[in-house]
């Protein structure tokens, strides 16, 4: 999502600091921003967009000679992408960073705006500096007001501050948002949220825990871990690859998007799970006043995710669902009722074909509503309603860990509809909760897995085609699996509903078409099974995805047992993005750009 940087020692602080925003500037572009310590004296610029913006107001900013700094650049969660919003946010005497969200903003913001604070910005990173002031005021030292200001936050962070009084002093703090420290020989300290930025400036770096919090002044660097115990730092070596460490080691792109799909969806819930409901504070629930009908409209894999949707709304929000691919809609002249909220769904939010849709929509008088990971994208600015999937940049052409984050916010929307629906019970909405937060979980590539999915790959080179094939989720699913493996194997492949099959597809079977089954445990596990094993009698050669043994398959891909079909969905995924993955690598393809695709689609 954002990126965080600080620098303390003797070179240009600026030109430093805008460097290492420039390595994150990837992670989110809405708005940056630094400030500057320095004999006392604080600078600090902030711009909205691109960090060339940025860059054009410090122009004539130069900063010799000992300073302390931290920057930021923004991917906007809690506040439109403007300059008050923008990081660093200022209180009396002092500056702070932030990444993550800070969950009990809403109350310290009330309690502060009681003292009398006053706020300038809508985010909920400004509550640390102000209550860090408040601190100060009752404490010994800007350390224990600090400390004192960690144990007051809940949520995600990782977090630099800078005070006027303390002009050689940078604390930090980090939980659930990732920050590391980096040293040299000529003593300077470096702060980044990865470790991208610190390639080329230092020989060691420290990788922060959970909990750890501390300061660095020209002399030392004190680390406290989350029982309040110090922590000698533990340094390792930085690697002077940047292209690898942009991939975090990975050989490509998608293989590091699938592996931080966990993460990503962490993301995507935080602050947006309570016990008992989904919070969107970005929605306004009269968005939903009137109607009577949802339609979904997407493009490509996102149209994947949108099809799966209107398994779960029906499901759950007992809400007629309806789904069109964006450039069929456009011109069958469709009907629009002013009942209907009219929901598209783009990780990028530019393309051409969705984005008109979302105009005639518009045009027709509808609600709408977008979801997108894109913030200040067209279709982010043009729809009345936004919801962001948080999945950060997506660099692979082949999208994986979008759609992932895009099924993720379904499954909590359907819910956010259903209780304003009233067709499911408190419980009912708790128990999907608590499934929802074991989503990280179940998206998680271990080494057993990818090795035993990496051997069996090397069997599915040739063929005359694959089939997908799932039931009801899991239909969407194949679709998906199918259209990676097509993306990045330019191998034939469709996605087909199970029990489908025996209407016309079947006539293929035989050893040389390969049949790729998801069968669920936890739904309609018997039906497709019985699917399945109408191919095998036909001598189709099977790879069975499940957590049940299945012994009519040629191949078997064990999944781990799950107390929902929805975990299920996610385990399911991910072999099936690390299957073509692999396929792909073996085949000698571009994994990252595929043959004549494109990340984003402008064109009709
Ligand atoms: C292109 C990409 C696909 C993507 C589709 C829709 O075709 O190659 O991966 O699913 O566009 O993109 P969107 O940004 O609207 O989700």
């Amino acid at each position: 999502m954002c990126g965080i940087v600080g620098y303390l020692g003797q070179k240009d602080t600026k030109d430093i600091l805008l460097g290492g925003l420039k390595e994150l500037e990837y992670r989110g572009y809405d708005s940056a921003g630094i400030a500057v310590l320095q004999e006392g004296n604080f600078h600090s610029y902030k711009a909205t967009g691109k960090l060339v913006n940025l860059e054009e107001k410090t122009q004539d900013f130069i900063t010799n000679g000992f300073a302390i700094g931290i920057g930021h650049t923004r991917w906007a969660t809690h506040g439109k992408p403007t300059e008050l919003n923008a990081h660093p946010h200022v209180g009396e005497s002092s500056y702070v960073v932030h990444n993550g969200i800070i969950e009990n903003y809403a109350d310290l913001k009330k309690e502060l705006i009681a003292d009398g604070v006053k706020f300038l910005s809508q985010t909920d990173t400004e509550v640390i500096v102000h209550q860090f002031e408040k601190n100060l005021k009752t404490s010994d030292s800007s350390f224990e007001a600090f400390k004192k200001t960690i144990s007051q936050l809940q949520g995600a962070y990782a977090i630099l501050l800078v005070t006027k009084g303390e002009d050689e002093t940078i604390f930090f703090a980090k939980h659930g948002s990732p920050m590391l420290v980096g040293i040299n020989a000529e003593n300077e300290k470096y702060f980044a949220s990865s470790d991208t930025p610190l390639i080329g400036h230092c020989s060691d770096v420290n990788y922060f825990e959970d909990g750890d919090y501390g300061y660095v002044t020209p002399v030392g660097l004190a680390i406290f871990d989350k029982n309040n115990k110090v922590q000698k730092p533990n340094f390792s070596k930085l690697t002077q690859n940047k292209l690898s460490a942009q991939k975090d080691g990975f050989r490509f792109f998608m293989e590091k998007e699938i592996y931080e799909q966990g993460d990503v969806i962490a993301d995507t819930l935080m602050g947006r799970l309570s016990d008992e409901e989904i919070l969107f504070e970005e929605l306004d629930t009269t968005l939903f006043k009137g109607i009577n009908e949802i339609k979904l409209c997407a493009c490509g894999t996102s149209y994947h995710s949108a099809l799966t949707a209107t398994y779960l709304f029906e499901r759950y929000a007992k809400i007629k669902t309806t789904i069109e691919v964006a450039s069929e809609f456009r011109y069958r002249s469709p009907i629009m009722s002013k009942d209907t909220l009219f929901v598209v769904i783009s990780q990028s939010g530019e393309t051409a074909d969705t984005l008109e849709t979302l105009k005639m929509a518009k045009k027709a008088g509808l609600k709408t509503l977008v979801i997108c990971n894109v913030d200040n994208s067209s279709m982010v600015r043009l729809a009345d309603a936004c919801i962001l999937t948080r999945a950060g940049v997506e660099k692979g052409v082949a999208s994986t860990k979008a759609f992932a984050t895009q099924v993720t916010v379904f499954w909590m929307l359907s819910l956010y509809v259903g209780k304003l629906k009233d067709t499911m019970s408190t419980q009912e909405i708790a128990k999907q909760i608590a499934l929802l937060r074991e989503v990280p979980g179940a998206c998680k590539v271990t080494d057993n897995l990818h090795e035993r999915i990496k051997r069996l790959s090397k069997r599915y080179l040739h063929g005359h085609g694959f089939f997908f094939i799932g039931r009801d989720v899991f239909y969407p699913l194949a679709l998906e699996g199918a259209l990676k493996l097509k993306e990045i194997s330019y191998l034939h492949a469709e996605g087909y509903p199970s029990g489908e099959m025996k209407h016309g597809p079947i006539a293929l079977a035989d050893p040389e078409l390969f049949t790729i089954a998801l069968l669920p445990q936890h739904l309609l596990y018997e039906k497709a099974k019985s699917n399945v094993e109408e191919l095998s009698a036909r001598d189709s050669t099977i790879c069975a995805i499940s957590a049940i043994e299945f012994d009519k398959a040629d191949d078997f891909i064990a999944i781990n047992e799950c107390k929902d079909y929805m975990l299920e969905f996610f385990e399911m995924m991910v072999v099936l993005q690390v299957l073509s993955l692999e396929i792909s690598v073996r085949l000698g393809n571009d994994v990252d750009m595929p043959r004549n695709l494109a990340k984003s689609v402008t064109v009709e």
